[in-house]
Formats: C-alpha cells, structure tokens, sequence
C-alpha cells in the first residue's frame, strides 16, 4: 500500500501501459510455446480444444500487445518522433507484422477445427498439416525472441539518425 503511495500520479498511467505492453508479450509468447507441444497430427479432443482455446488468447493478448505499443508511441514513450525516426522500429513493427501475418495461417486453421469439435466430431490433422504449424510456430518464436532485442535497442536512442 505504501509502496502504491510511493508513485508520483503521473508514473502510473506509464507504468501501467508499460506493464500491459510486457504482459501480452509474456502471454502471446507462453501460449506459442504451448501450440508448438501440442501441436501433433490427429489431436484428441482435450488437445485440439485447448489449442482452439491457446489460440483466442495469443489473438487477443497480441492485440493488446500492438495497442498498448501504440499508446507508448503516441502517449506514454519518449515522444513519438523518438521512435518513428528510427528504423529500428521500423523493424521492429515489421517483424511483429510478419510474425502476426505468419499467425494466420495456424489461426484459419483452428478456426476451422471449431466446426468438427462443435459436432463432437475430431479435427482431421495430416502429419504434413502438423509438420507445417510446427514449422511456423517455431518461426514465429524465433520472430517474437527477435523483438525485444530490437526494442531494448530503440528505446535507448541506438538507430537514431544523428542529431
Ligand atoms: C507494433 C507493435 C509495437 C509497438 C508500436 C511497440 C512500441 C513500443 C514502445 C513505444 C516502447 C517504449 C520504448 C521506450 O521505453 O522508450 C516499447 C518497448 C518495448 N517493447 Fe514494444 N512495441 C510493439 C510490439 C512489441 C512486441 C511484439 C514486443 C515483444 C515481442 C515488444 C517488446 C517490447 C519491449 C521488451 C520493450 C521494452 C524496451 C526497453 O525499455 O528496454 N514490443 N515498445
């Protein structure tokens, strides 16, 4: 309580939309590494529900991500000159864009396992479908392991044309 105190009013907004921004990367990252163990070919029920499931959270949590971003560029950052000058955002953007357009193709999927799960019936899953979301999810990892080095780079002014 005392420590809540301790903030100055003004370091709360900041910190608070910092913090979202940290905790959707945590949650978008937690539940890629969950898809990629469960990701094998004819799931049973429990499996294919929970990676239905794993999925609806990445969504929303990389949404979260992406607004929370957003709000720290315009609002909540160090000016948002600071970061569109740079193209290491520029990258950094880029690399969430890919990783988050790469995503689409997992996500059609499970959508379109809904439909079987629904009926009670098991989604059909080839051993080539599953080797290919696995290949994806481990790319996407690797993309979404990439992105803090960038942003820890920016947010330090590295990048920056000189003045
Ligand atoms: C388009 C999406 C995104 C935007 C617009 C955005 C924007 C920002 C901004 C403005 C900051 C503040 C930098 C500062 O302290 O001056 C930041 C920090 C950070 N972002 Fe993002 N971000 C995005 C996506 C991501 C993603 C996908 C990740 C992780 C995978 C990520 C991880 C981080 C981290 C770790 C920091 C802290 C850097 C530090 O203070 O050392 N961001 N981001």
């Amino acid at each position: 309580m005392s420590l809540l105190a301790a903030i100055p009013p003004e370091v709360l907004p900041r910190a608070g939309v910092a913090y979202v921004h940290y905790l959707s990367f945590m949650l978008c990252f937690g539940a890629l590494v969950l898809e990629r163990r469960l990701i094998k070919p004819n799931p049973n029920k429990a499996d294919a529900t929970l990676m239905v499931i794993t999925d609806i959270v990445y969504g929303m949590a990389a949404l979260a991500l992406l607004v929370s971003g957003i709000l720290r560029v315009m609002y909540f950052g160090q000016g948002s000159a600071f970061y569109t000058e740079n193209p290491l955002f520029w990258w950094k953007v880029g690399l969430y864009l890919s990783v988050g357009g790469l995503s689409l193709y997992p996500t059609i999927t499970y959508i379109l396992w809904a439909i079987p799960l629904r009926k009670g019936e098991l989604p059909q899953v080839s051993e080539a479908l599953a080797n290919r979301l696995a290949w994806i999810l481990n790319i996407e990892l690797v993309g979404f392991a990439l992105i803090p080095l960038l942003a820890t780079l920016m947010a330090r002014g590295v990048g920056l044309p000189a003045a």
